[in-house]
């Protein structure tokens, strides 16, 4: 199978990079790496969590060692909990001690958890040195790899902390998508979905036919077997990276003053809800992707309210993220709890939330909550947490 390649064009002078996407390029990683950081570069630090490492690392780093880098570790534990400022502070120590320069990198092989945080520690070790992303889930393949946002959670919330510094390069191996459990397939599904649901019929009709034909749970066995199905994800992966490449590219810093349906803010589609739930259930219950999930079908249900969108457009869209998975449910989360956590949103921009809505499949529209009857979002929340409780 061929490899495919997306440029990615970042605002920033000089900062053009390249997404390659194949299958079972792991094993090249060194070579690839030093590609793109050149002769020059002599130490790399390699940021993974320990399960990722366990599966993948010692093929990365033998590979970074052969291509002639002096490798360090830094291996974090998994999850969302070590998305914290004190996990970025062990790898900023892991950094100095390991003597990385601004002529070194960093290469962070694992999920969006270890591309956000090794990328905010690139962005501010020595005001920036270069980094890598190998993303090994989905949804880090198809979203937080892409686009230069990295960051932290901090106890007012999710991503609180951060810096926009894009990667040097990005390598997606789909054949580390064989060892991913169902459930995090079906958060980089959601993420996929979402993208659909802003960009278009064209990038939508792919993923709900994918997951129609192959159901979540055969997904890794079809993947494992079956030449024609890895070209399917391949193409379905460029797209999706090349249309977030395209958002970011025409608002790579997500301009304040900028609402209209180019920009970068569309992308926050469906996480309002999502960062809400994560942050009442204390980061336990949900992947990301599945509170995401939640959060499409709550902005689909909410502009439909406001007449924005068509029922069918919520149906599809209903019909579409049922397929891509069974999510745990919303019972005991409370509307107030949830009101509340709204207005921690770092989108919560000069006092007022800025919701990403639909007027129609591929039609986002950005909406203050000042715009928004409070009583049509009081009835919709609630009906929407009970129905899924
Ligand atoms: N920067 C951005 O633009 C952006 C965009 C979307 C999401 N995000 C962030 O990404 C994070 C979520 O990322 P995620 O869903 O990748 O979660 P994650 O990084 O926590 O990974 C999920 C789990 O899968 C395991 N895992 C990873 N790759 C594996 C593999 N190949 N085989 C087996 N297990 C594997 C990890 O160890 C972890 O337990 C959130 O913090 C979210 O805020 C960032
Ligand atoms: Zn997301």
């Amino acid at each position: 199978m061929n490899s495919r390649t997306v440029q990615i064009d970042t605002a920033c002078k000089g900062s053009k990079y390249e997404i390659l996407i194949a299958n079972g390029i792991l094993n090249n990683a060194g070579n690839w790496s030093r590609d793109i950081l050149g002769s020059g570069t002599r130490r790399i630090l390699l940021v993974s969590d320990r399960k990722v490492y366990g599966l993948y690392g010692e093929k990365v780093l033998g590979s970074l060692e052969r291509a002639g880098f002096k490798v360090g570790k830094a291996i974090i534990a998994e999850g969302e909990r070590s998305k914290s400022w004190d996990t970025a502070s062990y790898i900023l120590s892991s950094l100095s001690e390991f003597g990385i320069t601004r002529s070194d990198g960093i290469v962070a092989l694992g999920g969006g958890v270890v591309g956000d945080l090794a990328g905010f520690a690139a962005a501010v070790h020595l005001r920036g040195v270069p980094f890598l992303q190998i993303p090994t889930t989905l949804l880090a393949m198809i979203d937080s790899s892409v686009g230069g946002k990295t960051g932290v959670n901090s106890v007012k919330g999710k991503n609180m902390i951060g810096a926009f510094h894009q990667p040097h390069g990005v390598l997606i191996d789909i054949h580390v998508l064989t060892t991913l459990e169902t459930r995090e397939l079906t958060s980089g599904l959601c993420e996929a979905v979402k993208h659909g649901a802003i960009a278009g019929r064209h990038i939508l009709d792919p993923i709900a036919d994918l997951v129609r034909d192959h159901p979540v749970i055969k997904l890794k066995q079809e993947l494992a077997n079956s030449d024609t199905f890895r070209s399917r994800l391949t193409s379905i992966i460029e797209m999706q990276v090349a249309f977030k490449a395209k958002v970011v590219a025409g608002d790579d810093r997500e301009a304040l003053d900028r609402h209209d349906q180019s920009s970068r803010k569309i992308l926050n589609f469906g996480h309002t809800l999502a960062h809400a739930l994560e942050s009442v259930t204390d980061y336990q219950r949900f992947k990301h992707g599945e509170a995401v999930g939640y959060g499409i079908l709550f902005a689909a249900e909410l502009s439909n309210n406001l007449a924005f969108c068509d029922k069918k457009d919520v149906e599809l869209l209903n019909d579409v993220v049922q397929s891509v998975g069974v999510f745990p449910s919303l019972a005991g989360i409370r509307p107030s709890e949830v009101s509340q956590a709204f207005g921690l949103d770092k989108k919560n921009i000069r006092g007022s939330l800025q919701w990403v809505l639909l007027r129609g499949i591929g039609k986002p529209a950005i909406i203050s909550e000042e715009n928004i009857p409070p009583s049509i979002m009081a009835t919709v929340l609630a009906g929407f947490l009970s129905r899924f409780a």
